[in-house]
């Protein structure tokens, strides 16, 4: 079977001045569709470049990306923002809602390429908004909601295309706790829709939700076994 996602032999390798970071390093991984991955590590382990990667945002100076089976990392850039827009969300550590647009606007912003007419974007903007609890702030400029409200309008519009794939990077670092168990169970939701999730997070509380079924642990690259169907068995 192939797998939803392949990684094979992956480096990235920046240059900043004379200095050149190593910041994935031959990394060969799969995950498979409806898995929820979490990559973890300390900050600079290198998890949101794997996730970019993995997002089309960056391509690996080494070594192939496929998503289903296609090898995405050496498509032309027009090709890359197809599959982008039409696979995969992407939530956003700091959010990246337009501050001057209105939340539905924002939520309905990716289905404008997909030609769509204005009326059926706001329609499943709207959907997606009220899914999120929202839709009382569909309204609102994306600059006059709290940092709880923004996170939400930012999953309502990774989500607005009905991607198979949800990529996320440190979902909870910019929230409360309220908001944080709320994006628990909203991804909760995702797993039981069968969407493959992938959380790049040092996050204590993502680790120990039930939520996440493995761990790539960076830099290193080893998987740890998550979630509590996969716990060993207690000694009586
Ligand atoms: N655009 C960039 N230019 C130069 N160095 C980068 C760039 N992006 C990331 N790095 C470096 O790569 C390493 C991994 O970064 P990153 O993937 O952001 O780690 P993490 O998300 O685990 O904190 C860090 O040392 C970082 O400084
Ligand atoms: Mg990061």
């Amino acid at each position: 079977m192939t797998a939803a996602i392949q990684l094979e032999n992956v480096s990235k390798i920046f240059y900043s001045g004379r200095e050149r970071v190593e910041a994935v390093k031959e990394l060969t991984c799969a995950i498979e569709a409806g898995e929820v991955v979490l990559f973890s590590g300390p900050s600079g382990s290198g998890k949101s470049t794997l996730l970019n990667m993995v997002g089309c945002l960056t391509r690996p100076t080494v070594g192939r990306v496929f998503l289903r089976g296609r090898e995405v990392s050496r498509l032309a850039d027009h090709f890359r923002s197809d599959v982008r827009r039409n696979e995969m969300g992407f939530i956003f550590q700091q959010f990246n809602l337009l501050p001057g647009y209105s939340a539905l606007d924002n939520v309905a912003m990716p289905l404008v390429p997909l030609g769509l007419r204005a009326s059926e974007r706001r329609e499943q903007a709207g959907i997606l908004l009220e899914r999120l609890g929202m839709s009382h702030r569909a309204s609102f400029a994306a600059n006059e909601l709290s940092g709880g409200e923004q996170q939400r309008v930012a999953i309502a519009r990774a989500l607005v295309g009905d991607p198979w794939l949800i990529l996320a990077d440190e979902p909870s670092s910019n929230v409360d706790m309220k908001t944080a168990h709320r994006l628990l169970s909203i991804f909760s939701e995702f797993k039981k829709e069968g969407k493959t999730l992938v959380i790049a997070s040092h996050d204590q509380m993502l680790l120990e939700s039930d939520l996440i079924d493995r761990e790539l642990v960076l830099p290193d690259g080893e998987w740890v076994r998550r979630g509590r169907s996969q716990a060993p068995p207690t000694a009586v």
